[in-house]
C-alpha cells in the first residue's frame, strides 16, 4: 500500500485551501502551492478564518487550530512545492488546456513517487493521465464545495489507474473523515453531475412543454422529491457560469446525459448567473443568501413524473454502464445534494412502469434522448 503523509494541493482558491484546511486537520503535512503570493496569503486567510470559527465553536482547541494551521506550508516555487510530495492534489482552473500544461511542468519535476489526482468536476480523468508519464498513478479525487463542510468525495479511476491507487484514494479520503463514493468509470459528470446538471436542463424544458412555472416546478422538487431546495434555486445557488461550462464538457463528452435548454446559455450570456450576481433564474435584492418561497400548495400544480424520470434515467444508465450501483449513487446524492429521499424510492412511490411510459412517450415527442434504459425496463413490475 502507498504511504501517504506529504501532501501537496495545487491551487488555492475555492477549492485548493478548503483541500488543504482538510488534509493539514487530519494530521498531513501540507503544502499549498499557487502561482502569484497574494493568491496565497488569501487562501491562507481563509484557512484562518475558518481554524477560528471552529474555535469559537469550541470544536478545536487554539493549540489544535495552531499547530493545523502550522501544517500548511505555502509556496510559489512549483519544484520546491513538490520535494518529497506522496500526494499530489491539483485544484487549478477547470480549462482542459491550463491542466494539461500544469500537469506536464509538474510531471517533470515532482519525485518518481509522488501520485497525482485531479480535483476536476466534468474533465475526463483518462485524458489528463494520458498526457503524463503516469497514467496508472493517476486519479480523480473530486471534492465538494465547500470541502470543510461537503462530506462527499467521488473517486475516479482513469482507464489505466492502478487498483493499488484506487483502495490508496479511498483510505485517504476516509482519513480525512470524508466519505468516498467510487465512480468505477470515468465518464461524464461522474455521479452527482450526472443527475444534477441534465435535471436543471429538463425543469427548464417542463416549464415550456408542462406551462408550469418555476416555483411551481421548485416546490414540487422540494416537498415531493425530498430535494432541499428548488432545482432553479440550486442552480442560482451552484451559479449559472458552473452549470453552463459543465454543460458544455458533459455535453461534449456524451450527448446521451444533457438534453441542453437554451435558457441555461441565455442566462450566462446575460452574466445572470444566480445568487452571487442578484440575478439568475430568480431575481435576488441583497448579498445575504435568500430563500425563494415555495410550498407544498404550489407543489400541487406540477406532476414531477417528467423530472423524476429524467434522474432515474440517468442513475440507471450509470448502473447499466457499472459506473456505480444503486446503493452508491443513492449515498452520493444524500452527500452531495442533501436530497432527504432516495431516488428509486421517489421512483418506487410514481410507479417505474409510469416513468418508463413516460420516457417513451417522450422519446416519442422530443426523440432518442429519452429513451429508458434497459434497466428501468427490467424493473417494471
Ligand atoms: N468551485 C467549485 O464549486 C468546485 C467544486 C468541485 C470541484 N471543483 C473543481 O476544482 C478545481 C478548482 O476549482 P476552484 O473553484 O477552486 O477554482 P479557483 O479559480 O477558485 O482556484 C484555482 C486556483 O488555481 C490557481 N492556479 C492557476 N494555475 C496554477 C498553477 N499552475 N499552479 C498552482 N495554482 C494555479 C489560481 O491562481 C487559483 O488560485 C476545478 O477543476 C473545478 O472544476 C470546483
Amino acid at each position: 500500500m502507498l504511504d501517504i503523509k506529504n501532501i501537496t494541493v495545487l491551487g488555492s482558491g475555492i477549492m485548493g485551501h478548503g483541500i488543504a484546511q482538510v488534509s493539514a486537520m487530519s494530521g498531513y503535512n501540507v503544502t499549498l502551492r499557487d502561482v502569484e503570493q497574494q493568491f496565497l496569503d488569501k487562501a491562507m486567510e481563509k484557512v484562518k478564518w475558518s481554524l477560528d470559527k471552529l474555535v469559537s465553536k469550541q470544536k478545536l482547541s487554539q493549540p489544535e487550530a495552531d499547530k493545523i494551521f502550522a501544517r500548511i506550508t505555502p509556496k510559489v516555487d512549483l519544484a520546491d512545492a513538490l520535494k518529497n510530495c506522496d500526494l499530489m492534489i491539483e485544484a487549478v482552473p477547470e480549462i482542459m488546456e491550463l491542466k494539461k500544461k500544469v500537469y506536464a511542468e509538474v510531471d517533470k519535476v515532482a519525485d518518481e513517487k509522488t501520485v497525482f489526482a485531479s480535483n476536476t468536476s466534468t474533465l475526463p480523468i483518462t485524458e489528463i493521465a494520458n498526457t503524463t508519464s503516469r497514467p496508472e498513478r493517476f486519479i480523480g479525487i473530486h471534492f465538494f464545495n465547500p470541502p470543510q463542510l461537503m462530506k462527499l468525495v467521488e473517486v475516479i479511476p482513469g482507464q489505466k489507474t492502478s487498483p493499488e491507487l484506487v483502495q490508496t484514494t479511498i483510505d485517504f479520503v476516509k482519513s480525512v473523515s470524508k466519505e468516498p463514493v467510487l465512480c468505477k468509470k470515468d465518464v461524464a459528470g461522474f455521479i452527482v453531475n450526472r443527475i444534477f446538471i441534465p435535471l436543471v436542463h429538463e425543469a427548464a424544458w417542463a416549464m415550456a412543454r408542462d406551462a408550469a412555472s418555476m416555483t411551481e416546478i421548485d416546490s414540487a422538487v422540494k416537498f415531493r422529491l425530498g430535494f432541499p431546495m428548488g432545482i432553479f434555486e440550486l442552480a442560482d445557488f451552484t451559479g449559472l457560469d458552473v452549470i453552463h461550462k459543465a454543460t458544455i464538457e458533459m455535453h461534449s463528452r456524451d450527448k446521451k446525459v444533457i438534453n441542453p435548454h437554451p435558457k441555461i446559455e441565455e442566462l450566462f450570456n446575460q452574466k445572470k448567473l444566480g445568487q452571487k450576481s442578484g440575478s439568475g433564474f430568480y431575481e435576488y435584492s441583497g448579498d445575504k443568501y435568500e430563500r425563494i418561497p415555495l410550498s407544498e400548495d404550489l407543489a400541487k400544480n406540477f406532476n414531477p413524473i417528467r423530472l423524476v424520470a429524467n434522474i432515474l434515467n440517468n442513475a440507471a444508465w450509470l448502473v447499466t454502464n457499472q459506473a456505480s450501483d444503486i446503493n452508491e449513487i443513492e449515498k452520493a446524492l444524500q452527500l452531495g445534494m442533501g436530497l432527504k429521499k432516495p431516488v428509486f424510492e421517489t421512483g418506487k412511490e410514481f410507479g417505474v412502469t409510469n416513468i418508463v411510459k413516460e420516457l417513451t412517450a417522450q422519446a416519442q415527442k422530443y426523440g432518442q434522448f429519452y429513451e429508458p434504459d434497459p434497466l428501468l425496463v427490467s424493473m417494471q413490475n
